[in-house]
């Protein structure tokens, strides 16, 4: 099969952790006799420096003639001040409503051999294995009105949450979609003793819910889920809920696997005529500028974005077992790096790229 990948390696460590991504990629191409052609692009602070903008018009065409796109992170610290169109964020937004990739499949699963990395104690986290579906191309991410304007005590910043209802029809039907094929429990979160645009939200979950009897429904307030999330981790099989309270709960889902370091993210959107998805893939965690340049990212979040695209994307599904697999096998050798808390030296970005390869064979 001929797999054409863009890469937007992005800022920070970003770039290092996609290196590693790519090597897999490359080796997975070579073992199983696909084709490969990967192609370079801008987004984030890199595309600032390079163009002026943080999502260049060249960028999303590229996205779009490319089968999957994957991507590093976007952000530095030298760009907090600046306008908010000019934030490197602003390019990876940009990226996700041009490909309209509107649901966020987060997995969060607790490794056996990383189950002493949580904080948690070790019975609560054992066992945890759910999938955090964030819409991702609407509510308060993209809302307008948005702004800050006015002077002295009268300057306002304003965002706007709202959600048609066919923006929330379509990420349930992904969430129950994919609750069919795992443990058939659906979580929806939402806000709806406060919120007007989670009252809907709830509504439209629980008619999409009747096209689905075999999948059990439940629904939760977001600040109880925050809770139930530490409590209670194994609850939880698939988990819907908007843009924000995504973004927030998935930081938090990280410490169930250890270190945010070990998330992967696949972003999809409407299946292609062919089958396959228009997706984005890249790792939960963000540039950290603060551990940049030193080789040692932890680049399991990007090899695991890797995984999600051979098959979501290229239903290669049995190179995507061999990749999960093998990260497996790394994990349980304990070649890791720092993140994780290994009992020995800790192994550098390069190094655990290289043991992924190894362990594929
Ligand atoms: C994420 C990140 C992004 C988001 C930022 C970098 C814009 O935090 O993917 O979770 O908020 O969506
Ligand atoms: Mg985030």
């Amino acid at each position: 099969m001929q797999l054409n990948v863009l890469v937007l390696p992005g800022d920070g460590i970003g770039t290092e952790v996609t290196a590693e991504a790519v090597r897999v990629l490359e080796h997975v191409a070579k073992k199983w006799n696909h084709g490969l052609k990967l192609t370079d692009g801008l987004l984030g602070g890199i595309a600032m420096h390079k163009t002026g903008v943080p999502m260049p018009d060249e960028t999303s065409k590229l996205a779009m003639a490319a089968d999957a796109t994957l991507l590093g992170a976007v952000g530095l610290p030298e760009f907090d001040n600046v306008a908010p169109e000019k934030r490197p964020e602003r390019g990876l937004l940009g990226l996700r409503k041009a490909l309209g990739v509107y649901a966020n499949l987060r997995p969060v699963r607790a490794y056996e051999a990383l189950i002493d990395s949580s904080p948690l104690k070790n019975d609560l986290v054992r066992g945890t294995d759910m999938i955090i579906v964030r819409e991702l191309t609407g509510g308060i991410y993209y809302g307008t009105p948005r702004g800050i304007v006015g002077e002295g005590d009268e300057e306002r910043g304003t965002n706007t949450m709202t959600y048609s209802r066919a923006e929330i029809r379509r990420v349930t039907r992904m969430a129950f979609q994919l609750a069919r094929k795992r443990r058939k429990k659906v979580t929806s979160v939402d806000k709806s003793n406060v919120l007007e645009t989670s009252q809907l939200w709830r509504k439209v979950v629980t008619e999409v819910s009747a096209e689905f009897p075999d999948v059990e429904l439940d629904h939760l307030l977001v600040d109880n889920c925050a809770m139930q999330l530490v409590l209670n981790p194994r609850r939880f099989d698939v988990v819907v809920m908007e843009n924000m309270f995504g973004d927030i709960l998935s930081d938090e889902g990280a410490v169930l696997a250890g270190s945010i370091g070990m998330l992967p993210s696949a972003s999809i959107g409407d299946q292609k005529a062919s089958g396959a998805w228009v997706g984005l893939y890249e790792p939960v965690h963000g540039s950290a500028p603060d551990i940049a340049g030193q080789n040692k990212a932890n680049p399991l979040g990007a090899i695991g974005s890797v995984a999600a695209m051979l098959e979501y994307s290229f239903g290669l599904i049995e190179e995507a077992a061999a990749v999960t697999g093998a990260m497996e096998e790394v994990l349980n050798s304990g070649k890791v790096t720092a993140d994780l808390r290994p009992s020995g030296p800790p192994a550098s970005t390069v190094e655990v790229g290289q043991a992924v390869c190894a362990a594929i064979g």
